[in-house]
């Protein structure tokens, strides 16, 4: 079956990013006119967002990094969806491996947190991906297999959730898989998604990350499945996010 996936180019700033660097969100979204075989997207740390929303002009779109699974209440330093949308997100990244090995996030936190994006009207990226002791063990498809059923949240649409396969190995270390073991992984998931979500699965949008860089985005953006990227360390310049982004020109 054949489903014409439009691709998402969606930039992670993580704990990056102060009022100066909104000139790149100004810059990207200036040139997004320019992607028109993608959706644009960055999510830049919370305390941008509401200044990244007014750069973008609804050029681009703009996201936040994590949530909370609850919408208020008394969680000193915490963030919801739904202040994540006041502040004019339209995403969320949730299940990120920083924020599962720095906070011990489980499956079912990141299955709530997702959750918790869809109640409020977010579009949620899931993260999942393995580290590199678990891919020297063989174990790659059954932790991300694992990751997957234990994460995705009810309700979840190819409209309003993406997965982004980011293997733990491969994130700021200037490394990458083949484009063969791309095409595993993403094949993997594209499977299990339509197993999971039937009628649903075979449109979600699956984004590759890890070391995603200007020279190699041809290449890894060709691999069947890949619709798209999540950037870490080149999305902080407009000029190194374009040069990934204009594979999608
Ligand atoms: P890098 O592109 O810096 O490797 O980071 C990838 C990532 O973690 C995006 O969420």
């Amino acid at each position: 079956m054949t489903t014409k996936i439009r691709p998402l180019a969606a930039g992670n700033w993580k704990m990056n990013g102060l009022s100066a660097s909104i000139g790149e969100i100004k810059a990207i979204a200036q040139a997004a006119a320019q992607i028109g075989g993608a959706d644009v997207l960055i999510c830049p740390p919370a305390t941008l967002i509401a200044a990244a929303t007014a750069a973008a002009s609804g050029r681009i779109a703009i996201g936040g990094q994590d949530c909370h699974a609850k919408a208020s209440g008394a969680h000193t330093g915490d963030i919801s969806a739904e202040q994540l949308k006041d502040a004019g997100a339209t995403f969320v990244i949730v299940g990120h491996s920083e924020r599962r090995a720095d906070h011990g996030e489980s499956d079912e936190v990141v299955r709530a947190k997702a959750e918790a994006a869809l109640r409020a009207g977010l579009t949620v990226i899931v993260c999942v991906g393995e580290t590199h002791l678990q891919r020297e063990a063989g174990q790659t498809l059954a932790v991300v297999g694992g990751q997957l059923s234990g994460s995705l949240p009810h309700g979840a649409t190819a409209k309003n959730m993406v997965i982004a396969y980011e293997p733990v190995w491969a994130i700021g270390t200037g490394l990458t898989p083949t484009p063969a073991d791309v095409a595993e992984v993403h094949g993997f998931i594209r499977h299990e998604l339509v197993d999971l979500m039937p009628g649903e699965g075979a449109a979600v949008r699956i984004l590759y990350g890890g070391s995603v860089k200007p020279s190699n985005a041809a290449e890894l953006m060709a691999v069947e499945n890949v619709n798209g990227a999540l950037v870490g360390g080149a999305s902080l310049t407009a000029k190194d996010f374009l040069g990934i982004a204009s594979v999608y020109k």
